[in-house]
């Protein structure tokens, strides 16, 4: 059954009480809201209520085997939600909370299994946008939220795009306008010695390395061993994707790089394909005169920048009817490791 989906504009400095007043409303009567955090919109739900949890997996078509993360109001909830925190957790939550690191920590009894997958952790942050906090604050409960997209597609940075995915699915979203980092919070488990990035995001690898010493960190593989390690590709679970082909240029020589991605845009438009191209404006004189749309991500020097326009580009792109996109690495400083790792997920190929 289709619901009739409500969206209520916030200030996203100051929140509106009467808005903020209504959405934790809603919440508490176990139903959905979507909100802007400082990462990608989230759909949340009252976490100590199972069915409410369920209904986020079904407005997203999200495997029941994929958790959530829990956000929090303030730190001191952290003993709400899990089992003793290490004081590694109180370090790292003193450094980067509110902001975009999630931790996986032991969970407590009270987290219902459906937010966990069956785990016996559970990943948690604050997350530094005012109206999260207001309708956390609000709520006076812990809200489970992943990002508020159909499962697989591109993750939202404005209402607009949670409205395209989930509209008829979902009871409210207050738009906070465009999100601030644009790429989701850096997953960090505590459980494990060093401790391990399960996801790059918006705290970086070089952050948490000068507070942990060591931090281990597994690159997502190329597509190409991904296929070679599973040998089916319809194992392969491709993700914050677009509906158009991603086409991903890793190759750090950048005349190289360039050089690949004008003659395979030639090459696609023989075909009589339409190309997107998120670009660097560096780039931009090399496809002026390509007929290809173009998308720009900022200054290649300028990770931050494209990192925020990078979910947008994607759904533009789309918009705009695209049937390849085509894009170049940042490299793996800062917040590039997690621009690469989303372009790698959501490419349909990889070229080195
Ligand atoms: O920035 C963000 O993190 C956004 C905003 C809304 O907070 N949320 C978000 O949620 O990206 P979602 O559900 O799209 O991604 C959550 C990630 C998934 O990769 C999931 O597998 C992982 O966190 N995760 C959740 N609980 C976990 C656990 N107990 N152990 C390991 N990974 C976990
Ligand atoms: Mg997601």
């Amino acid at each position: 059954m289709r619901i009739r989906t409500q969206i209520i504009p916030v200030n996203p400095h100051h929140p509106e009480e009467e808005a903020i007043a209504f959405a934790a409303l809603v919440i508490r009567s176990g139903k959905l809201v979507a909100f802007p955090t400082e990462t990608v919109y989230g759909l949340g739900a009252n976490a100590f209520d199972s069915e409410a949890v369920l209904r986020i997996f079904k407005a997203k078509g999200r495997p029941s085997a994929d958790p959530l993360i829990v956000h929090l109001a303030s730190k001191d909830d952290l003993r709400l939600v899990t089992k003793g925190a290490p004081e590694i957790a109180w370090k790292l939550a003193e450094k980067f909370w509110p902001g975009p690191l999630t931790l996986v920590l032991p969970k407590s009894g009270q987290i219902p299994l459906e937010i966990t997958a069956g785990l016996n952790t559970v990943a948690v942050r604050v997350p530094a946008h005012p109206v999260a906090l207001a309708l956390l604050k609000k709520c006076q409960l812990p809200i489970a939220a992943p990002s508020a997209n159909r499962f697989g597609h591109t993750s939202p940075t404005t209402a607009q795009h949670v409205y395209d995915d989930l509209a008829g699915e979902i009871d409210l979203i207050l738009d906070g306008g465009a999100t601030i980092i644009g790429v989701e919070s850096t997953v960090l488990d505590i459980t494990k010695h060093p401790p391990r990035i399960l996801r790059p995001g918006g705290v970086t690898l070089e952050q948490l390395t000068a507070i942990l010493g060591e931090v281990g960190y597994t690159p997502t593989p190329a597509l190409n061993d991904q296929l070679g390690a599973f040998r089916s590709p319809g194992q392969l679970e491709k993700h914050y994707a677009p509906r158009a082909k991603l086409i991903f240029f890793t190759n750090p020589d950048v005349e190289k790089a360039v050089e690949s991605m004008i003659s395979m845009a030639r090459q696609a438009k023989d075909r009589h394909q339409q190309v997107g191209i998120m670009l660097m404006e560096e780039d931009r004189p090399f496809f002026e005169e390509l007929a290809a749309v173009l998308f720009s991500l900022g200054e290649g020097k300028d990770p931050a920048v494209a990192a925020a326009r990078l979910y947008d580009g994607m759904r533009a792109l789309d918009q705009a009817r695209v049937d390849l996109i085509l894009v170049r690495d940042f490299g793996g400083q800062g917040i590039g490791l997690a621009i690469r790792d989303r372009l790698k997920r959501a490419a349909s190929q990889i070229v080195t």
